[in-house]
């Protein structure tokens, strides 16, 4: 399904941005780790008859697990070629490429006929992107009547000053404000979902560590040495590094992120 692209990325000079690095070492990530990707998936009901997109894929550890756990078919969408090449690299060791379809394409504008997908799920894409309501109603035109659109995205759970909200725009190059839980929610409601199931969570520790039950052993090692291939090679990551080594202390009390999944 779908075309593969054949693209070494160890040959790529990778651009200094988060994405972008990402993709070179092949993570991807999203506040509450995969125990937050299990409650998303149970409240969109998927099952192995769910014709699924997940919207902004990163790296395909989630549109594989699918696959894979659940036997149903999946598309994965991302707007950086990197992303989607690892994807097809993921698919292919986890021998799920007749299922998953993974492609280039942005979530503003998807390339797809209106009412296609039982469920659309995207998993910390939104809260990046300047235009929510552009996102919202992609999400909610390629789904089905009857059907889910489930986000996992971060939230202020209080007021942040302003030295947190430069920091966030900063560090993880987030081009707008980062919503509340309500501001989310208006947005689902506004883009015509019902009967809406809202989950915030603060930070915690526990629940973050299991972002790495995403990857298998070999992942987790590939993405070692391509961290410590930049490290050696590269000057310009290791200042890009060292200027993010430090978290605000008082972040994790203003960010966290909420689960939200509507019908249409
Ligand atoms: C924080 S990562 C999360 C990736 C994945 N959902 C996960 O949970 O691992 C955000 C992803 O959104 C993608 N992205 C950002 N803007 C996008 C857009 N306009 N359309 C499609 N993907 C986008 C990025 O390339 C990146 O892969």
């Amino acid at each position: 399904m779908g075309e593969k692209r054949q693209l070494s990325l160890e040959t790529l000079e990778p651009e200094l941005s988060y994405f972008e690095l990402q993709a070179y070492i092949g993570t991807t990530k999203h506040m509450g780790g995969f125990e937050t990707t299990k409650a998303l998936i149970e409240l969109c009901h998927i099952n192995k008859d769910t014709y699924v997109l997940d919207a902004g894929c990163g790296v395909g550890a989630t549109a594989c697990y699918l696959a894979k756990r659940y036997g149903c078919r999946v598309v994965g969408v991302d707007i950086s070629e990197g992303m989607i090449a690892r994807s097809h690299e993921r698919a292919k060791r986890e021998h799920v490429e007749d299922s998953v379809e993974f492609r280039v394409a942005d979530v503003r504008d998807l390339p797809f006929d209106g009412a296609l997908f039982d469920v659309v799920i995207c998993e910390s894409v939104a809260t990046f992107i300047e235009d929510k309501r552009q996102v919202a109603s992609e999400f909610v035109r390629v789904t089905k009547p009857g059907g889910y659109v489930g986000l996992n995205e971060e939230i202020w759970i209080k007021t942040p000053p302003t030295e947190l909200v430069e920091f966030a725009k900063r560090t993880w190059e987030i081009k707008a404000q980062v919503p509340t839980a309500d501001d989310w929610l208006g947005l689902l409601e506004d883009a015509g979902l019902c009967n809406i199931v809202v989950q915030t969570y603060k930070f915690d520790a526990r629940r973050e560590s299991t972002q790495v039950q995403r990857y298998r052993f070999q992942d987790m090692w590939r993405m070692f040495y391509r961290t410590l291939f930049l490290y050696i090679k590269k000057p310009a990551f290791r200042k890009y590094m060292a200027e993010r080594r430090y978290l605000p202390k008082n972040l994790f009390k203003h960010l966290g992120y909420g689960v939200f999944v509507g019908r249409k």
